[in-house]
């Protein structure tokens, strides 16, 4: 056949054959969980490039301000929730390591909710593991509790949709609500009922990588729970919050346009408006090093070089350089000219929390 021969219309012998969507694959491993009270997720941790930082209600986590992100699709967490009769109080176990206290606590309120719906008392066990290192920049909180929400809820044998899901991963970990649905997401602020992520594009809608530079790998004095409840004590975090839905629309619009340059500047701002309330709440946080700094200049200088690139930074010293996949190998290379710089994770967009096989 010629290149300019008209396409063949073939005619399939077989006309009701399908090949197992996602939902379907869904609802297979969910109804197996059921039956073994055991079940396995997979989630992505996510970037944030309008940011969550302050709550409305700490308890049930509902956030002062919407909030848009790009799942990080290189790096997981995948956790097996079992409930067992014969334990007499929930276990954490994260990369085999045995976890007490704060850490088991969370997940148990989590698990609690989880009970509740189902109207069973047994207890769990939660067996977690990541592909990524704690400390790295990477909030791991949002894949854990998404995970923990998608495996929990199948084990129980509840039947949760998205909103549901994402719904139950937010009172674990604000962000772990957009973790739950796939690729780029948005959170809106609102009630218990209306609060959820939801995607905006699918992973395969735009090609955009997320360089984490670690310029330290020390746990962080004050992590993300308690930095929220000091927010409003920044005279800052008012207008920071007055700004926040029009720096989404702003974000969401050049996000589905495929437009770094439009995007870029506003995730920017949006970091730098959150590390101002930061650095201005009672007590003070000042996540930076001089390498942060190092870096947010550097990346100003690239783009002055012809280099499209832009940075967010998280509750922490680490910078996130964002940019199109075809120039992710010279940004990498020259951000490891930075004194300071440790390492450099590299993640594109990631797809949904999902059930795996066990
Ligand atoms: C700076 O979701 O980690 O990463 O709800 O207390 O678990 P908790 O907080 P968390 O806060 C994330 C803060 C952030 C910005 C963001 O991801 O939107």
């Amino acid at each position: 056949m010629t290149n300019d021969s008209p396409t063949p219309n073939y005619q399939l012998p077989i006309t009701n054959y399908q090949t197992p969507t996602f939902e379907a694959e869904q609802i297979h491993l969910r109804e197996e969980a059921a039956r073994r009270q055991s079940a396995v997720a997979l989630a992505h941790p996510n970037i944030a490039f309008i940011k969550y930082w302050g709550n409305q209600d700490d308890a049930l986590r509902l956030p002062a301000n919407p909030s848009l992100s790009m799942n990080l699709g290189s790096l997981q967490t995948v956790t097996r929730v079992t409930f067992d009769p014969a334990l007499a109080q929930d276990q954490l176990l994260i990369n085999t390591r045995p976890i007490g206290d704060a850490g088991l606590k969370r997940v148990t309120s989590v698990l609690d909710l989880i009970r509740a719906m189902a109207g069973i008392r047994q207890m769990a066990r939660v067996e977690s593991e990541s592909n990524f290192p704690v400390g790295s920049g990477i909030a791991s909180s949002a894949a854990a509790f998404a995970a923990l929400s998608v495996a929990g809820a199948a084990a129980a044998g509840l039947a949760l949709d998205e909103a549901g899901l994402s719904r139950l991963a937010r009172r674990g970990s604000g962000s772990a609500s957009r973790s739950v649905p796939g690729g780029y997401c948005q959170w809106l602020a609102g009630d218990d009922q209306s609060s959820v992520a939801t995607a905006i594009a699918p992973a395969d809608h735009w090609d955009l990588r997320d360089l984490v530079v670690i310029v330290s790998q020390e746990h962080k004095a004050v992590g993300s729970t308690s930095g929220h409840s000091l927010a409003k004590t920044s005279p800052f975090q008012e207008a920071r919050i007055a700004g926040a839905a029009a720096r989404l629309q702003a974000c969401r619009q050049a996000l589905l346009a495929r437009n770094l340059a439009a995007m870029g500047p506003v995730i920017e701002e949006d970091a730098i408006l959150m590390h101002a309330v930061m650095m201005t709440s009672r007590p003070p946080l000042y996540y930076w090093q001089p390498a942060t700094m190092a870096l947010i200049q550097a990346t100003e200088q690239w783009r002055a070089e012809g280099l499209p690139v832009y940075f967010t930074i998280d509750a922490g010293p680490n910078v996130h350089l964002i940019c199109e996949a075809a120039q992710a190998a010279a940004v990498e290379a020259a951000a490891r000219q930075i004194p300071g710089v440790k390492d450099i994770l590299s993640s594109g967009p990631g797809g949904p929390a999902r059930l795996v096989a066990m």
